[in-house]
């Protein structure tokens, strides 16, 4: 049975499509999981990326490596069908991640969360976003005590991204969060030119792609602390010790 999550929230440009970029392909390569990215967002970012950013790349590799796979697959779906997909019993996968438009108007967005095992809320902290982020989290409560009553497991969680270390903002926003009762992770993404430059192809904790895109030890660091609290709090299958990173030990193929 596939873990369905998403991360959503009631604006764009707070980084909903990076998190599952810069997450996905990590996911798929060092833990071993089978992923399946559903693109429902307007700008198609991810299948932009697949399509425009990684093409040339997978088209080199596989030149010297015929057998190269992407590591997870992406679809570019509609809201309105997500439990299409879901209810496939061909699409055998260990987490479906839906990309979803930021907006909290309209009833398809919030049926879609509803198929959600996990609602992830990226927590940008600034003061605008404070207040809306924080109404967004309230109405995914709603749904959890909806879910709750009606004995189906569903939890959200607020995710801090674009963190940058040491300003009091950040603090405040952690504070703000837990003094309105609602969950966070404690792992978090800084905010990193490397995030911004996420492929489909390789992980950004594979070493010469991080090289390329400027990765460090941090972006690191902050991808797998990610990745480990994901897996945990989903109850996703680790299986680190099994997966083959196919993709990422192969030289990167850019030019
Ligand atoms: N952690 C991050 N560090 C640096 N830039 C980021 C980060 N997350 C997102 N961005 C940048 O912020 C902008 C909006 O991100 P995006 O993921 O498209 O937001 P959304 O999907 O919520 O609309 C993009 O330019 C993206 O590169
Ligand atoms: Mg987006």
């Amino acid at each position: 049975m596939s873990k369905v999550i998403s991360f959503a929230t009631q604006k764009g440009g707070s980084g909903k499509s990076t998190l599952a970029l810069v997450l996905a392909a990590p996911l798929a390569t060092e833990y071993g999981l089978r992923i399946a990215v559903l693109d429902c967002d307007y700008q198609q970012s991810i299948v932009k990326t697949r399509e425009q950013v990684d093409a040339a790349n997978f088209a080199r590799l596989r030149e010297t490596n015929p057998d190269a796979q992407y590591p997870y697959d992406v679809y570019p779906w509609q809201l309105n069908r997500i439990f299409d997909f879901i209810d496939n019993p061909e699409h055998n996968y260990d987490l479906i991640i839906i990309d979803v438009p930021g907006r909290a108007d309209g009833d398809d967005v919030f049926n879609a969360l509803t198929a959600c095992d996990a609602v992830i809320v990226p927590l940008v902290s600034d003061y605008l976003d404070r207040a809306s982020t924080a109404e967004f989290m309230t109405i995914l409560e709603a749904i959890k005590k909806a879910a709750d009553d009606a004995q189906i497991d569903f939890q959200y969680y607020g995710l801090p991204t674009k963190r940058v270390a040491g300003q009091r903002e950040e603090k405040e926003m952690d504070d703000y969060i837990d003094g309105l009762g609602l969950s966070r992770f404690n792992s978090y993404l800084g905010h990193r030119k490397a995030y911004t430059r996420a492929s489909t192809l390789y992980s950004l904790l594979n070493p010469a792609w991080a090289r390329y895109a400027g990765g460090t030890k941090d972006t690191s660091d902050e991808i797998r602390r990610v990745c480990e609290e994901l897996i945990e709090r989903l109850g996703l299958p680790d299986r680190r010790a099994t997966a083959v990173a196919s993709v990422s030990t192969a030289s990167t193929s850019t030019k």
